[in-house]
């Protein structure tokens, strides 16, 4: 049975489960404001913040360096909270090793083949952080800076909204960016991003986000039991580099298909060769649905030990499902424990990678006068 999170709340208080589990759930769905405190300073001196939020039973905590979430607790099927995505302690390994934990991405989320492209006749050179290739923005992303942090409180929701201004040829990209992203939780307990950005010269974006899920709880070890369906008839090929081949090819008779619900684990081993280059899922999923002009339900994960539910929902066109193939237990999460392969996974909303260079893929130029916007949903339950 699918149970959502006021079923939760209401069962477990019915059940006699202390107030302390389910703590603060009431006053945090009468809209109470984010709290701030100091997590840590940056090597030039930077002060870094962390908000608390709280409401409809979902924690968050969100750190003014890269709009980084380092935590985001749910309750299991018995109320039982555990923290359910990958991240550091310390504001130092942040900045010094982070795969992208928790972060906002930008501006150009996954790979542009050779940091390169041409707009309006003109060539762009942009950082190049993965082998030849553009990743995530280049070596100073926007998972890398310093955003503007305000709190808001509106009816029943409270949230963040964070600023980033990216100056004009900032990792190469053209134009002064303007981005604001928006976090709000809902008095249901949905994890709602806005993303928004505007540009003085025409230029092209792709911001999402880079959580790592583990919905047992982080540090629990592998994600293979997690089952995810993903709503998605094909995907993007990808080349040696992870860059897309161009083609859109079927996931059908593939380890690719997850239209119908299965473990992670199940086809992983299969050793197609694109598995074998990526060393498991890095792939970006074609969504069926194209863009839209709301969001709309795309994909759902879901751990069986625990119960707990992920519904992810967007305007988007394309999702990037990576398997965590690059973990390699050197990296001590929250928890005190070493991420090893496949512990965690990302499923991040997206234009697909390098469109750029790909006439026929959904455009991710943006024009002065436009405003980029895009919507991803994130909903628990159990
Ligand atoms: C990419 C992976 C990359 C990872 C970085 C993902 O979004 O698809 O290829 O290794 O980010 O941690």
């Amino acid at each position: 049975m699918e149970l959502n999170r006021r079923t939760v709340i209401a069962g477990a208080a019915a059940a006699g489960l202390a107030a302390t589990t389910l703590g603060g759930t009431a006053q945090a769905a009468q809209g109470r404001k984010p709290v701030k405190e100091l997590f840590g300073t940056l090597a030039d001196g930077t002060k870094v913040y962390r908000w608390s939020l709280e409401n409809g039973g979902t924690r968050l905590k969100v750190l003014s360096y890269g709009g980084i979430v380092q935590t985001l607790e749910i309750p299991d099927r018995h109320g039982r909270y555990a923290n359910v995505v990958a991240g550091f302690d310390d504001i130092a390994d942040y900045a010094a090793k982070s795969p992208y934990f928790g972060a906002l991405i930008g501006r150009y989320g996954n790979r542009i083949g050779k940091g390169r492209f041409t707009l309006d006749g003109t060539p762009y050179q942009l950082s190049v952080n993965d082998g030849d290739n553009s990743l995530h923005g280049g070596t100073q992303g926007f998972d890398k800076r310093v955003w503007d942090v305000e709190p808001f409180t509106r009816g029943s929701d409270v949230g963040l909204r964070l600023h980033y201004t990216s100056a004009d040829g900032e990792m190469g990209y053209p134009g002064t960016l303007r981005t604001t992203v928006t976090y709000t939780l809902t008095r249901h307990g949905d994890w709602r991003i806005d993303y928004a950005a505007t540009t003085d010269k025409a230029t092209v974006v792709n911001l999402t986000s880079h959580v790592y899920w583990n919905l047992a709880g982080e540090g629990s070890g592998t994600v293979e039991d997690h089952e995810l369906s993903i709503a998605a008839a094909r995907y993007t090929p990808t080349d040696a580099g992870l860059i897309p081949t161009g083609e859109l090819a079927a996931v059908a008779g593939t380890p690719f298909d997850f239209r119908r619900a299965k473990p992670i684990g199940r086809d992983l081993r299969a050793g197609h060769e694109q598995q074998v280059r990526a060393k498991g899922y890095d792939h970006n999923w074609v969504l069926d649905k194209g863009i839209t002009a709301r969001p709309e339900h795309i994909a759902t994960l879901r751990d069986p030990r625990s119960g707990r539910t992920l519904k992810i929902a967007t305007d988007q066109p394309g999702l990037q499902f990576y398997s965590g193939n690059f973990l390699d237990g050197t990296l001590t999460g929250t928890g005190g424990r070493t991420y090893r392969q496949g512990d965690a996974l990302c499923l991040e909303t997206q234009h697909f990678p390098d469109s750029p260079n790909h006439a026929h893929f959904p455009s991710t130029v943006l024009r002065p006068g436009q405003t980029y916007r895009t919507t991803t949903i994130h909903t628990f339950g159990v």
